[in-house]
């Protein structure tokens, strides 16, 4: 499998109709790839799809929920039976909650759960089961590391620090690394790499289309806007972060944090745990 330039690859990516999950098919596309976009917005990853072709392989779009536990189900059988067992896989659809963990109702949890978590471990189990059978099947596995294909979750630099402004999402993306250190083991035998990629804040419609629960720090109308003016003012683009995306498969990378506090969160989490306990009691910028 040519996963150094990935020409001739197939690549499923969650969430491609937007931000990172667009910005990752589109240089998987440019590096030879055939992309399967998958959204829930299907207009989303059809206008990916367009894009990938002017500038790439292209490949074909799917409307799925990677929430929905059936329809990934038939999704990743569709992809199997109508194209093949994909090469790179990456899941990365998601969304954002933000507000206080008292304030959090059971709606905004299954929600957040459903996409950030649920929807990895769907991709990553149905997938990852249809790449170690297809390894399992040759006689002669290469040495190669991730011959067999690599699983790409993205999680993010939240996956590192505990913050007081959002709990939910920072307990999705602490579990979507674990899962992916967990599967990187099991699978290493089978010869497929796993990465969780974990990036600071992107520019990107997430704190747009994010979810604001009422609670200390103001109106949830409030909390989108002040969220929308620190990301733009971050002002890091999404292709950044698909170029770490493409050279995290070349190298079959456990952990990529993205960006500078990507990098900070991620040290301070390892050398200074009590500075970040600190820094997680900082509420949500007053407007
Ligand atoms: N933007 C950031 O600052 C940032 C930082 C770290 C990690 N991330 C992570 O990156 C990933 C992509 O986010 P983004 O910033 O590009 O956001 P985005 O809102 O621009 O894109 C998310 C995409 O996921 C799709 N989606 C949402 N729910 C879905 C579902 N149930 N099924 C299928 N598709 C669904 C949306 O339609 C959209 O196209 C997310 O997992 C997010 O948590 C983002």
């Amino acid at each position: 499998m040519p996963l150094a330039h990935f020409d001739g690859a197939l690549a499923v990516v969650t969430g491609a109709g937007s931000g990172i999950g667009r910005a990752v098919a589109l240089a998987l596309a440019e590096s030879g790839a055939s992309v399967i976009a998958a959204d829930i917005d299907l207009p989303a990853a059809e206008r990916t799809i367009a894009r990938a072709k002017s500038n790439g392989t292209g490949g074909t779009a799917y409307e799925v929920d990677v929430a929905d536990a059936a329809a990934m189900e038939a999704f990743a059988a569709e992809v199997k039976e109508t194209h093949r067992v994909p090469d790179i896989v990456v899941n990365n659809a998601g969304v954002a909650v933000a507000g206080s963990f008292l304030d959090t109702g059971l709606e905004d949890w299954d929600r957040v759960m459903g996409v950030n978590l649920w929807g990895v471990i769907h991709g990553s189990r149905l997938f990852g089961r249809q790449m170690r059978d297809r390894v399992n099947a040759l006689p002669n596995k290469p040495d190669k590391p991730n011959f067999g294909g690599h699983i790409v979750n993205i999680a993010s630099a939240a996956a590192f620090a505990p913050w007081r402004s959002m709990p939910a999402y920072c307990t999705t993306k602490a579990a979507v690394l674990m899962l992916s250190e967990c599967l990187r083991a099991e699978l290493a035998g089978s010869r497929i790499g796993v990465t969780a990629v974990c990036p600071g804040f992107v520019s990107t419609d997430i704190v747009k289309n994010g979810t604001y629960v009422d609670g200390e720090s103001g109106s949830p109308e409030k909390l989108r806007q002040r969220g929308q003016k620190a990301v733009r003012l971050r002002n890091y683009p999404p292709e950044k972060v698909a170029e770490r995306v493409v050279h995290a498969i070349i190298k079959n990378r456990p952990v990529v944090p993205v960006n500078f506090e990507g990098h900070l969160l991620h040290v301070l989490s390892r050398v200074s745990p009590a500075s970040l306990r600190l820094l997680a009691r900082i509420p949500a910028p007053q407007g």
